[in-house]
């Protein structure tokens, strides 16, 4: 039997739908927010009402990229949380009338275990290998940084985890600083791969276990900037690509060893990485050649599933309809959640 998957996502800046069939991905759609761009930031406010805007296109344009109606559908999955509230609850809200007027089952989806099997999506004209279980994921977005033990489709464990901002965060609060717009990770991706990675030299944290931190990265980053800048207001103009470089550098280094030391630790050498800062390409490229140093074997998820996106709703939706896995109509979303 067919089992026909739409994914709703709408937990952040990002509107997006897809379509799953059997696990294979047969429309992708995302709407973009550029109103936060002037902003230097996502406004929660702003985000609802795009996403009240988009939602009903969004959606309308994944099923006809699919060929298929709404009645083909056999479930619905939505981002249940973690995410802005306001945001969800667009999503939760306009998946529990679509589900009410068509008589579809919901199912809830962690967008964080989302992001970790989008490694799961299958393509129709590409043969795509899953990691086998278990597998160690380094989910590097925006709001996250964990390094979470996938011991099965839907049994994962963080063993370790950010104590204060998010890799993509110290991207964005830098790229800040720097004058670039946002979300400074893509653009520092770009500026860095002119700039010499070992120029300059910022504070790496020591924490705990498979834990990070990014804070103390984004103090002293500011900090040298501020102190150069006395003596030469052109500092950051000039000096640009090198401290995107640098800066990109740090931050890769602070994630690969944690990263190293828990694929010692739990003997596992099936590497997976997943989120929206896994679409940067030293860090992408430092993965690749530490796994042929270390005989992993690697997992680099294409580069349209590492942003948000609504196909790894789908794809963990599908898993759970397997499971028998579904949501009530009672069901509200959560800003805050783990795995
Ligand atoms: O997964 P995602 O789309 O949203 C969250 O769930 O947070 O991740 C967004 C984050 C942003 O911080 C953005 O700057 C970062 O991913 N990002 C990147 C790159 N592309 C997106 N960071 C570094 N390099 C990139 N190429
Ligand atoms: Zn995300």
């Amino acid at each position: 039997m067919d089992i026909t998957i739409l994914g709703i996502e709408s937990s952040c800046d990002d509107t997006s739908a897809a379509i799953i069939k059997n696990g294979v991905l047969l429309s992708n759609v995302i709407a973009s927010q550029e109103v936060h761009v002037k902003y230097g930031g996502v406004v929660p406010e702003l985000a609802s009402r795009a996403h009240q805007q988009n939602i009903i296109p969004v959606v309308d344009a994944a099923l006809k990229d699919a060929e298929l109606t709404i009645d083909n559908v056999d479930a619905i999955a939505f981002t249940r949380g973690p995410g802005l509230l306001g945001s969800l609850l667009v999503g939760v809200s306009f998946t529990k009338g679509l589900s009410i007027a068509k008589n579809i089952p919901m199912v809830e989806v962690n967008h964080l275990q989302g992001h970790i099997l989008s490694h799961f999506i299958d393509l129709p004209d590409k043969e795509v290998e899953h990691p086998a279980f278990p597998f160690l994921c380094l989910l590097v977005s925006g709001g996250h940084t964990q390094i979470v033990l996938v011991k099965d489709y839907l049994d994962m464990e963080i063993i370790g985890s950010t104590i204060d901002d998010a890799a993509g965060e110290a991207f964005d609060k830098c790229a800040k600083v720097m004058g670039l717009p946002y979300p400074g990770g893509p653009v520092i991706d770009k500026l860095a791969r002119e700039g010499d990675a070992k120029r300059f030299k910022f504070a790496k944290p020591s924490v705990d276990n498979f834990n990070y931190s990014f804070s103390g990265l984004k103090t002293s980053f500011l900090y040298f900037l501020r102190d150069n800048m006395a003596n030469d207001d052109q500092f950051i103009e000039k000096n640009k690509a090198d401290l995107c470089a640098s800066l990109q550098q740090t931050i890769i280094d602070i994630l690969l060893k944690k990263l190293i030391k828990a694929t010692k630790e739990y003997k596992i050498d099936n590497i997976a990485i997943a989120g929206g800062v896994s679409a940067n390409s030293g860090l992408r490229g430092a993965i690749t050649s530490e796994g042929l140093k270390r005989g992993w074997k690697t997992f680099i998820p294409e580069f349209k599933f590492t942003t948000d996106n609504a196909a790894m709703i789908a794809i963990t939706g599908y898993r759970k309809y397997l499971n028998n896995d579904f949501s009530s109509l009672d069901v509200t979303p959560i800003a805050k959640m783990g795995l």
